[in-house]
């Protein structure tokens, strides 16, 4: 299949319109349903997706994985120890080789840069798959667990708990584009990026207090304290977050029906308790199970065109 040149890329939510998100989050229900009633739909039959990682991940490798051979398509796991990345080849020269080769790129790293050089040299679709700055694949999952649980998402209220890292921008660029109020309790110093706050300010609200934060929410989502690569940092962001925890106090200032996401792993203790999180009626297992379901929407999208 011919790539239309340059390629489309997902490097963050704002790689998709508002109505191509909401399209490719119906996209993503409507697989579901395929899949759990035993259907195949396999679009990408001989397609490979090539996926770097450069940190650690379970959800989103075996959902990029298991999406793939779903699709009828296959999946290669690369990362920096084993393949010439790690001994300095230029990123340029492995997204000119790398896309000869296969037919989709997804690339977990540190710098948002890292993916954005990737895709300036790559001939087929990058997507993001984390980085220190963004997060969107997990928004794509989340916002698809809204919208099956309630509904639309537009004009509710969203808080979410902790620090201004990678989940919090994509979140900031979800409101942006679904049209919901996010509110974000974060201790003094951990601020979302002022660029995400200037830019999203009209649906953002920056509040140091959680439990004032958390008033009416219809949604409560929370991260660990400390991401991957702030590991020497653990001790000190759990005195700073010490009060940002979600218990079942925060949750009552919330509305009655609100839901509880994280796009795990959890500390239990830390930035939740068990309480919180492992609930019977808890859509966590849900949030993580649609990384599938909407990473399929996304590949299709870029690639079965
Ligand atoms: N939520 C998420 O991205 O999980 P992994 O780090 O396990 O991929
Ligand atoms: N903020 C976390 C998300 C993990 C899925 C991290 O970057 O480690």
């Amino acid at each position: 299949m011919t790539q239309p040149n340059p390629p489309r890329h997902f490097l963050s939510l704002l790689d998709l319109s508002s109505i191509e998100l909401r399209a490719l989050l119906q996209r993503a229900s409507e697989l579901k349903r395929l899949q759990h009633s035993g259907e195949f739909y396999q679009p990408l039959q001989n397609r490979t997706l090539g996926m770097i990682f450069e940190k650690s991940s379970t959800r989103t490798r075996v959902s990029f994985e298991v999406g793939m051979t779903q699709l009828g398509g296959h999946a290669l796991f690369l990362s920096p120890r084993d393949s010439q990345l790690g001994r300095g080849e230029p990123i340029e020269d492995s997204a000119r080789v790398l896309s000869r080769m296969v037919d989709v790129v997804m690339i977990r790293t540190f710098a948002q840069e890292t993916v954005e050089r990737f895709a300036a040299h790559s001939q087929v679709p990058v997507i993001n798959g984390l980085t220190d700055l963004l997060h969107p694949c997990q928004l794509l999952a989340d916002m698809q667990t809204y919208f099956e649980h309630r509904d639309d998402i537009r004009g509710k209220t969203v808080t979410w708990v902790g620090d201004g890292n990678n989940m919090c921008h994509s979140y900031m660029e979800a409101a942006h584009l679904l049209d919901f109020r996010l509110h974000i309790a974060c201790p003094a110093g951990y601020e979302p990026d002022a660029d995400f706050i200037q830019r999203f300010g009209d649906h953002c609200q920056i509040l140091h207090d959680p439990m004032a934060a958390a008033e009416d929410a219809d949604l409560v989502v929370t991260d660990v304290w400390a991401s991957m690569g702030q590991e020497e940092e653990q001790a000190k962001r759990e005195q700073a977050f010490a009060g940002f925890q979600v218990n079942e106090v925060l949750m009552a200032q919330a509305r009655p029906d609100a839901l509880f996401m994280h796009c795990l792993p959890a500390h239990r203790g830390e930035e939740v308790t068990a309480a919180v999180i492992d609930r019977p009626d808890s859509v966590v297992w849900d949030e993580a199970e649609n990384r599938l379901h909407a990473q399929k929407a996304l590949l299709e999208f870029l690639l079965a065109r």
